[in-house]
């Protein structure tokens, strides 16, 4: 089983228990605010897309990481590796993806777990190249991609929502 541990935090694979935490993450209209289309998801399809995260495990050997605070045992939310097919101009390529619960926020940790999952995509995987991808008016995710040395490359708009996004790029 793949996990990751940094300083504060645990990295690893889903468990049943993380259902009713990311789902009320997902329900959160300010975490989904530059997400996609905006949209909150609901309980259904948050136990949707765990499933997949764990088929991607499986079937990529990379994936998206449940972020569990040691400390207090909670679930932050997620950080970790996907493919981002709703950008095919700049396939092929894995991004870094993350997204926590907002009593989560402002505290390093999306950081913490971002320079393990790069550490992991870099070193472990072999990977060459990852890049981080964010809607024009996500400050925060810049502001974690510039804190982690990834290099602004292109600004494009994703086709199916029509949203601005910045693409950025660390090369091993
Ligand atoms: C993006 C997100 C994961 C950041 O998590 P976090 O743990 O708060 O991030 P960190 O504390 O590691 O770093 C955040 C940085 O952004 C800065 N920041 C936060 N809000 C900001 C804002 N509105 N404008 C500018 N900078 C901002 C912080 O000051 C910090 O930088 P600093 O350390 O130089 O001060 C979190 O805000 C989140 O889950 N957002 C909603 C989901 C989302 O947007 N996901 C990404 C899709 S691309």
């Amino acid at each position: 089983m793949t996990s990751l541990r940094t300083p504060r935090l645990t990295l690893r694979r889903w468990r049943e228990d993380d259902l009713e935490p990311m789902a009320a993450i997902n329900a959160d209209p300010e975490v989904m605010r530059c997400v996609v289309d905006g949209s909150v998801r609901d309980r259904e399809q948050t136990a949707e897309v765990i499933a997949r995260w764990e088929r991607e495990w499986d079937e990529r050997g990379v994936g998206l990481f449940a972020v569990e605070v040691r400390e207090t045992g909670r679930l932050a939310g997620f950080t970790g590796l996907t493919v981002p097919d709703y950008l095919p101009e700049i396939l092929p390529a894995v991004e870094i993806d993350w997204r926590l619960g907002r009593p989560f926020w402002g505290r390093g940790i999306a950081t913490e777990a971002a320079r393990a999952v790069l550490h992991f995509a870099l070193r472990d995987r072999g990977l060459a190249r990852v890049v981080g991808v964010h809607q024009v008016g996500n400050d925060a995710s810049e502001a974690v991609m510039r804190k982690l040395g990834m290099r602004r490359e292109r600004e494009t708009v994703a086709p199916a929502s029509g949203a601005p996004v910045r693409v950025h790029v660390l090369e091993a």
